[in-house]
């Protein structure tokens, strides 16, 4: 068996993925410091999956902790997740962002290289076709960012690059996922932010379990249908389905392959509000208030790339995606 180191592995998105890979039997290697996670994501994999993934609690800025890992394992592949991700905190916090996101990466890459581990899926983001580009995305548009944690992806992608230029033997997809939303169907794993959620889909679920009183719509006089932002929402599951195929394309081909993960099709803000209105059962109450700063009015994904050479395609729609939310959130009350 293969054995996969997944740098935050107990997040949302890594969380998802390492289910997916035990399912695919892969052997999954968990590191994370916790920061922005939990202890207990272990045994819940371990509950959906039987098998429970060795974990090492442990920062990605410890270059002998991450060493260690290296030097115990024999380490097939790294699947690349950890990362700080809040847009306002990374303006707040610009270095802390940089040192995490950026030194944490290089001390990974060094000791892949020194171990001869050459297989890296890195988690990118949609965030990276910046302000100029006009939705649909495609792969070869130029990449630019709006603020630090934008930055952190545009630069990494850029190390990334120039590895696989340095060194014709290492291969990377980086894959730019769009909104991944959703749970589990088990409703065991999801998405658990700590305080007030900055997302969409964190935020509606707590005012329909009443944590939060009702929903601010950050503007409704975009150029958009219904005026309210437009966002390419995946459900979490496809998006880890998304990393087998990557990990799979790049064990035949070398090289910098970008590839986005999306569905392909917007949702306003006001249409997501409507399905999880459907999930739950509830009516959640609005408020438009002006736009937040930053926002752009529409995101979507062109798929095409990734159902050529990952023969993937994303499956959930957003009914679906809100559903599960909704199952998690109630389940995690
Ligand atoms: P998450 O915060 O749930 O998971 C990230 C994990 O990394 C956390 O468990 C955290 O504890 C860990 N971590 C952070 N710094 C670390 C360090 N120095 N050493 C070890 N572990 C560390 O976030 P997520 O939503 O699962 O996102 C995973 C990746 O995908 C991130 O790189 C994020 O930037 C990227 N991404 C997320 C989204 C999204 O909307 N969720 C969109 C695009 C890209
Ligand atoms: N929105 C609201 N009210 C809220 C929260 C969000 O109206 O309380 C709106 C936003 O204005 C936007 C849409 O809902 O139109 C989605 O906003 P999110 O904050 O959920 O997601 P973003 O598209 O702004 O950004 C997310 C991640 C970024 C990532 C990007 C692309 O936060 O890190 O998706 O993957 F880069």
């Amino acid at each position: 068996m293969k054995n996969i180191l997944v740098t935050g592995g107990t997040g949302f998105i890594g969380s998802h993925t390492c289910v997916k890979l035990i399912e695919n039997d892969y052997n999954v290697i968990i590191m994370d410091n916790l920061s922005n996670s939990k202890a207990e994501t272990v045994d819940k994999i371990e509950q959906i999956t039987g098998k429970r993934p060795l974990f090492y609690k442990a920062d990605m800025l410890d270059t002998s902790a991450v060493e260690k890992i290296f030097q115990e394992n024999d380490i097939f592949a790294v699947i690349h997740f950890a990362g700080l991700k809040a847009v306002g905190e990374s303006v707040q916090k610009p270095l802390e962002y940089y040192s995490n996101n950026l030194t944490g990466t290089l001390n990974i890459l060094s000791s892949m290289k020194k171990h001869g581990c050459e297989k890296i899926v890195f988690s990118s983001s949609a965030t990276v076709y910046g302000i100029d580009n006009k939705a649909p995305y495609t792969e070869d548009m130029p990449t630019s960012a709006t603020n630090p944690y934008g930055y952190t992806k545009v630069m990494i992608e850029q190390i990334l690059h120039d590895l696989t230029i340095a060194d014709a033997d290492f291969s990377v997809v980086a894959l730019r996922y769009f909104n991944p939303i959703g749970a589990h169907k088990s409703g065991l794993i999801g998405e658990d932010p700590n305080g007030i959620p900055n997302n969409l889909v964190p935020y509606i679920a707590q005012v329909a379990c009443g944590k939060l009183d009702h929903l601010r719509v950050f503007g409704n006089d975009y150029d958009t249908p219904d005026g309210t932002g437009v966002r390419d929402y995946i459900h979490v599951s496809d998006l880890a389905s998304g990393h087998i195929a990557a990990l799979k394309y790049s064990e035949c081909n070398k090289g910098f392959r970008p590839i986005n993960l999306g569905t392909g099709k917007g949702s306003s803000v006001l249409e997501v509000v409507k399905a999880y209105e459907k999930a739950c059962g509830k009516e959640i109450p609005v408020e438009i208030t002006p736009r937040r700063a930053g926002d752009i009015a529409t995101s979507f994904a062109d798929t095409k790339l990734a159902e050529e050479i990952l023969h993937w395609k994303a499956e959930a729609g957003i009914d679906e995606m809100c559903a599960d939310s909704w199952n998690f959130t109630l389940k995690n009350l």
